[in-house]
């Protein structure tokens, strides 16, 4: 509970980044919780720069904090192997399994990030193919 009320009150990677590659917002439906996530990745596809933002509930902001801490210098293929069972590893399996849309919105939302920075990469290399 402490790490959890640490990181709720300093969060680590938190707000905007301006010169981010991709942004993606992820929501909690059942309560409008949300949390954007921005990734910067160079052209090999490192991931330089990773942070967040949003509003919601203590678990929710500091899971995205907690999960999203040790993720700079990976590349997006590993990210986008990584599993969720590192959101149990970081929060513990009895927060997790009693609040898991919470405990995961950080998580899933940078999953979703990883999704959208492929996308917008393939549509980058047809429109290089066509320009090439
Ligand atoms: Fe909304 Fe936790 S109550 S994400």
């Amino acid at each position: 509970m402490e790490l959890i009320l640490d990181h709720f009150e300093n969060p680590r990677n938190y707000g905007s980044l301006e010169s981010a590659d991709v942004m993606q917002e992820g929501g909690n439906p059942g309560c409008g919780d949300i949390i954007q996530v921005f990734l910067k990745v160079s052209s090999v596809g490192v991931v330089n720069e990773i942070s967040f933002s949003g509003e919601g509930c203590m678990l929710s902001q500091a899971g995205a904090s907690i999960v999203l801490e040790n993720l700079k210098g990976k590349t997006i293929d590993e990210l986008e192997g990584i599993s969720a069972d590192i959101v149990l590893k970081a929060l513990g399996k009895k927060l997790v399994s009693t609040r898991p849309n919470c405990a995961r919105l950080g998580f899933n939302t940078m999953k979703k990030a990883v999704k959208e920075w492929q996308k917008l990469q393939a549509l980058s290399e047809i429109q290089d193919s066509k320009n090439g």
